[in-house]
């Protein structure tokens, strides 16, 4: 899973996701607007992303994101704004941008009588690659997504996995430096979505490549995600590293409080009645020898009252905390709006 070099740049992306100030970015929304009839699809989207980042767009279904995408990708026209793909306008550049970004969509044709070969061959013709480039272009692309040995495979027998894979693949023919990846890991069983990220994860960071990459699969997102833009009914409603974001979801919230849990070996009912007499604790809840409740207080005090629980002879068997995730995030920001 290696050589994909043709056309790299430099990353420039620094490790807490936060932009570098002088750099142009890699792709910019600029006050996008996407009308169908009365329907606002996109509705004054802005936001971009430098290059080495790896973005989430994350949204629920029909807010947006595809539609926004295709237009980045060249494959729409906006009804209003831009959007700029290394200052390139995709309005009046398609052609330009074209070569320098890679887009995946959400679910690919699939062609009887054609091999995995055969495939990618015909979009590295498309691309105008000739002679040895092209069965250069091919065979890193083979390598990169280590399918080779499927390389005779007809594509209508292959397993939803392997046809994301090959989907991946085909976007990379032309070793585009941005990468718009709509929605790549649904449908997906475990297994075939580990390896996706596992590759998703070498071109972000082996292969410097800036990605925008939506998804409903948020816990998986906030694994390989810098940063993410959320969008409901059109709107971005909430956008910036995951750590702003998780903050933005306190702020709303208006608390900070953590859900612990605690596995214990007996005595559920009896811990349930020792945790409502501390400070910091609400929300008590036992089922079978689980107690889960909220936490106010800090990491020392966390500390202290596990001590407590121990001197007091309970017999602990777990004691973890969960901290919200991208998907706590979602659910907050978002209220389900239909339109
Ligand atoms: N060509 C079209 N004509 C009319 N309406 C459209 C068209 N394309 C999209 N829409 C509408 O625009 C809205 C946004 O759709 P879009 O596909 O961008 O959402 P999405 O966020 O990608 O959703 P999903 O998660 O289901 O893929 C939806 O209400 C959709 O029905
Ligand atoms: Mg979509």
């Amino acid at each position: 899973m290696h050589a994909l070099t043709e056309n790299q740049q430099a990353g420039t992306a620094p490790a807490n996701g936060a932009p570098p100030s002088d750099a142009q970015p890699a792709f910019e929304f600029r006050n996008l607007h996407r009308f169908f009839g009365k329907l606002k699809a996109v509705n004054n989207v802005s936001f971009k992303a430098y290059p080495g980042q790896v973005m989430g767009f994350i949204g629920p279904n029909g807010a947006g994101k595809t539609t926004a995408m295709r237009i980045l990708a060249t494959l729409d026209l906006p009804t209003a704004g831009d959007a700029f793909v290394e200052g390139l306008s995709v309005v009046d550049d398609p052609d330009k941008v074209r070569r320098i970004l890679g887009f995946m969509p959400d679910a690919f044709g699939r062609y009887p009588n054609v091999n995995v070969i055969e495939y990618l061959d015909f979009y590295a013709r498309a691309y105008g690659f000739r002679g040895n480039r092209r069965r250069d272009a091919v065979d890193r692309v083979l390598t990169f997504t280590e399918m080779h040995k499927l390389a005779e495979k007809p594509i209508d027998t292959l397993s939803k996995g392997l046809s994301q894979r090959l989907g991946l693949g085909r976007t990379l023919i032309h070793d585009p430096r941005i990468l718009i990846l709509d929605e790549p890991a649904a449908g997906l069983d475990p297994r075939a979505r580990v390896e996706l990220r596992e590759l998703i994860h070498l071109l972000a960071v082996d292969l410097k490549k800036t990605i925008l990459i939506s998804s409903h699969i948020l816990t998986e997102l906030s694994e390989i995600c810098d940063s993410a833009a959320i969008i409901e009914a059109g709107k971005i409603l909430a956008f910036g590293t995951v750590r702003e974001i998780m903050e933005t979801l306190s702020e709303q919230r208006g608390r900070t409080a953590t859900t612990l849990t605690l596995r214990v070996l007996r005595q559920a009912e009896a811990l349930e009645r020792l945790l409502l007499e501390q400070p910091f604790i609400s929300q008590v809840s036992v089922a079978a020898e689980t107690v889960t409740f909220q936490w106010d207080g800090d990491d020392q005090r966390r500390a202290q009252l596990l001590k407590l629980l121990i001197g007091q002879g309970v017999e602990i068997v777990e004691f973890s905390g969960k901290t919200e995730n991208l998907e706590d995030a979602f659910m907050a920001i978002t209220e389900g709006i239909m339109q």
